[in-house]
């Protein structure tokens, strides 16, 4: 692009970061491709303009520390959701890299010696580029627990100065911005001891992601939520560490820059089964209620699973820690709603945190199609609470009208085409669907450079 549109696009993020500077990251995963009918998703279904940020869950690590996709089709999948940045070109994509290998994490052979993190390094900036992708997130839960010996603390510092020093010389080399770099981290204050050196990572890195989840579960003999935002008056001990709060709060006493940090906004709600007649916070549970239709994995719904029940069940509101819960016959389940969205959003706002990440926006009202709500009605409504402004207008999508200009794009590739009736505009097709876009004043289309420049 010329420096006129570069000029165009500066003002543009200028003018978005006064109005808000908070970031939205959204998960998308491997295997949201194969929930069974409207639950199934692909990259097509992303809101190119819905968040700041894409994140795709999950690449992983090969036996010689290389990146690696993990997916037959991830291949297909990179390209779908790096063609959405045609739409949206502020939109970031990242790569998540993670996971299991024989139930171990691969980062462990891979940080033990300075050679295999050089592999790593060198393949990951050659697989992002090669791959379109703007960033990488690493995926380890946790170093120093889960198999992974105390050293690993040092080492996963280690891993990210290399990285971060990678970054920046392939950014120097090939004049492109520096890759991003982010890390999903613990919530747990013993767990958050032992596998990071907070001040030190957070310098090097562009965000972390606190994992604000999974505080109570069907593990547990008892209801409780799977992300409150605060403690209840029935915790007490250990238990007075299991919310979002706290979990903040040891990341920013441990040095951690309130900028740069992340919480995650679940998508998706804990199930419990009742075992007695109690009904509350705390009630005697036996394990996880029946699995979702679409998710079918009994311990979680997702919030496209659970709208449809909230219109025949009680919802109840655990004040003490802003989130709902519903019971539906012997099923307990709590969730996210708009109310608990709101809430966290104004405790986030409050310590100048960076932003949130949903996870994952498949678990979303996506379509539409269940809740009566729109489409993305969580994310769409965290946008809100978070004072996004509204989502550009949608260019007009094909009418059935005579205009040949909406017909432009069928039968096309993605891409920028020159308007041969107009030289001040061009066509940019997207699945097949025709958008009309202007130059700048004074600027025509070149075909060449698939850019505006003066005539
Ligand atoms: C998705 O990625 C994970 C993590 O690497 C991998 O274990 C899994 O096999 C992939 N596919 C599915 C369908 O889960
Ligand atoms: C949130 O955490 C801070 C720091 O630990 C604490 O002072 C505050 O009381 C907590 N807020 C609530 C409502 O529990």
């Amino acid at each position: 692009m010329t420096k006129f549109t570069l000029l165009a696009g500066l003002g543009f993020l200028l003018t978005l970061q006064i109005v808000n500077s908070a970031k939205l990251a959204c998960y998308i995963t491997n295997w949201s491709q194969y929930r069974p009918g409207n639950g199934k998703f692909t990259p097509d279904n992303v809101d190119p303009f819905l968040c700041t940020h894409v994140i795709y869950s999950l690449a992983t690590i090969n036996s010689v520390n290389e990146i690696t996709n993990t997916e037959w089709n991830d291949d297909i999948m990179f390209k779908s959701l790096n063609a959405l940045k045609t739409i949206n070109p502020t939109l970031k994509t990242m790569l998540s890299v993670g996971g299991l290998t024989n139930g171990i994490s691969p980062f462990i052979q891979m940080v033990s010696t300075p050679e295999n993190r050089k592999a790593f390094v060198r393949s990951a900036m050659l697989y992002l580029r090669a791959h379109g992708f703007d960033g990488l997130e690493l995926d380890w839960e946790y170093p120093g627990q889960n198999g992974s010996p105390p050293d690993d603390k040092q080492r996963f510092t280690e891993l990210i100065k290399d990285l971060r020093k990678a970054i920046e010389q392939e950014a120097y080399d090939t004049k492109n911005p520096p890759l991003i770099l982010s890390a999903k981290v613990a919530s747990v204050k013993s767990t958050i001891e032992r596998g990071y050196e907070i001040p030190e990572i957070s310098k090097l890195m562009d965000f972390i992601t606190v994992l604000s989840y999974d505080y109570h579960g069907h593990w547990d003999p008892v209801t409780g939520h799977n992300s409150p935002l605060f403690k209840s008056n029935l915790d007490s001990g250990n238990a007075l560490e299991l919310n979002v709060n706290a979990s903040v709060t040891h990341w920013l006493k441990g040095g951690a820059i309130p900028a740069r940090l992340f919480i995650v906004l679940p998508t998706w709600g804990r199930t419990f089964t009742l075992s007695s007649s109690e009904t509350g916070l705390g009630a005697p549970a036996s394990g996880p209620a029946d699995a979702g239709p679409y998710t079918r994995d009994a311990g979680y719904w997702s919030y496209y699973e659970i709208c449809s029940m909230v219109s025949n069940a009680n919802v109840e509101w655990i004040d003490d820690q802003k989130v709902p819960y519903i019971v539906k016959g012997k099923a307990w389940v709590g969730y996210e709603n708009f109310e608990s969205y709101t809430a966290k959003v104004e405790w986030l706002n409050s310590l100048g945190l960076g932003g949130v990440s949903v996870y994952s926006i498949d678990l979303d009202d996506f379509s539409g199609r269940f809740c009566s709500q729109g489409s993305y009605p969580l994310v769409n409504h965290l946008r809100n609470s978070l004072g996004f402004g509204p989502k550009p207008t949608s260019p007009p999508r094909p009418t059935t009208t005579a205009n040949p200009s909406t017909s432009f794009c069928v039968g096309k590739p993605d891409g920028l085409y020159p308007n041969p009736a107009d030289e001040t505009t061009y066509f940019h097709c997207f699945r097949e669907n025709t958008y009309l876009q202007h130059c700048q004043p004074g600027l025509v289309f070149v075909d060449d450079c698939k850019c505006c420049d003066w005539p």
